[in-house]
């Protein structure tokens, strides 16, 4: 990467997400792709379409070792930095974990925890889940937790009411992720309904395949979308920010 590589050590704000700003919440979860060449082609391609807005809270989730580098680029935009997963343990003798207060430390103030792909190919369990939330809220970042229609009440049993309130929930039905057909708008509006009534009035994002196109029906469900391939590309990607203006 051409623009030279320095963590800020700490994050231009920690905030935790508020539903007061009845601002839209887009993640572009790039999952685990993208070298540092490609993330600064993808910061070029989005930065030059891309217009900030009251409207959006626009969050981009890299892989852990692109964390510092889109710090960097975004330092002086509205754009915020995301993580895809987070260790359930705190600092300490944990080989190979990346713990809370070290995303923190490079900036990261959202943090996707209990994807359905973690679950599935890490053999994740809620009870991890819940352990990272833990480890998320208490170094003072947003978890961004992710659910099918099956685990919501599991997710919610392992929680207290006070964690439940700091969370941003993401429906998140397996068969609509990658797969190009979206959940239909009104299912997802009923199990956002049912989340919300569960974990209370908590921000709810749906992810599974949306895209520059469909994006506006669901924002109209949703408080936000959680976007993997149609986030891959930077140009693609600040046009589906851009028509939520
Ligand atoms: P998709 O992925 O947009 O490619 O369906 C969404 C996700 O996995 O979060």
């Amino acid at each position: 990467m051409k623009q030279k590589i320095q963590s800020k050590a700490r994050p231009k704000s920690i905030l935790q997400y508020s539903k007061r700003t009845m601002s839209k919440l887009i993640i572009a979860n790039w999952k685990s792709q993208k070298t540092l060449d490609a993330a600064q082609k993808w910061w070029n391609d989005f930065s030059s379409l891309y217009q900030e807005s009251a409207h959006c809270t626009v969050v981009v989730a890299p892989s852990f070792t692109l964390l510092s580098s889109i710090e960097v680029l975004a330092s002086d935009t509205g754009i915020h930095l995301g993580a895809q997963d987070v260790s359930p343990f705190p600092m300490g003798s944990y080989t190979g974990g990346v713990n809370a207060q070290q995303l923190r430390d490079v900036g990261v103030e959202y943090v996707i925890v209990g994807h359905s792909e973690r679950r599935q190919h890490f053999h994740e369990t809620s009870q991890d889940v819940a352990k990272k939330i833990r480890e998320v809220l208490s170094a003072g970042m947003t978890p961004i937790v992710c659910v099918d229609k099956e685990y919501i009440d599991e997710q919610a049993s392992l929680l207290n009411s006070e964690e439940m309130v700091k969370c941003v929930l993401a429906y998140e039905p397996v068969a609509a992720i990658g797969s190009g057909q979206p959940e239909d708008v009104g299912t997802v509006g009923d199990v956002i309904k049912k989340i919300k009534s569960v974990f209370g009035p908590v921000p709810v994002i749906y992810g599974g395949s949306v895209n520059e196109i469909n994006v506006q029906e669901y924002v109209l469900v949703s408080d936000g979308a959680l976007v993997g391939s149609a986030s891959l590309d930077g140009e693609k990607f600040a046009t589906l920010v851009n028509s939520l203006h």
